[in-house]
């Protein structure tokens, strides 16, 4: 995790973050400071705060350990909250139908970069 103080974007070499690895991250979001996480995903890249939609803990219980064993899905190390990598959508456990709070991603070049969404009405609702 970078040890700069939080900005309000955050940039991380494509080339470390292979199929079924994570990243962590810490994003100052107006009066917030918001501690997310990004996957690669197949390839594919998603970016969610790192905040349980079930009883709000964070994910991981071990640092950076986001992916359940098979890797198909992102599990909460709380009560066992099962997710889609993709949509941040709970499938299974204590939250069914529940979600993550993504974050915006953009591709820049050899860098991901994960930014504080426009709207932060949803981080007020479910990150106070
Ligand atoms: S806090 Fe994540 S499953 Fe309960």
């Amino acid at each position: 995790m970078d040890e700069r103080a939080p900005g309000t974007s955050w940039g991380y070499p494509v080339s470390l973050l292979a199929p079924g690895q994570s990243a962590k991250f810490s994003l100052r979001c107006g009066d917030r400071n918001v501690e997310g996480f990004v996957v690669n995903h197949g390839g594919r890249f998603f970016a969610y705060v790192n905040r349980c939609a079930h009883a709000g803990t964070t994910l991981d219980w071990w640092p950076n350990e986001f992916f359940t064993e098979d890797g198909r899905h992102l599990i909460c190390a709380t009560h066992g909250a099962v997710y889609l990598p993709d949509t941040g959508l709970c499938i299974a456990g204590p939250c069914p139908g529940a979600s993550l709070t993504p974050l915006p991603i953009a591709r820049h070049g050899d860098s991901l970069v994960i930014s504080c969404p426009d709207d932060d009405r949803d981080l007020r609702r479910r990150h106070r």
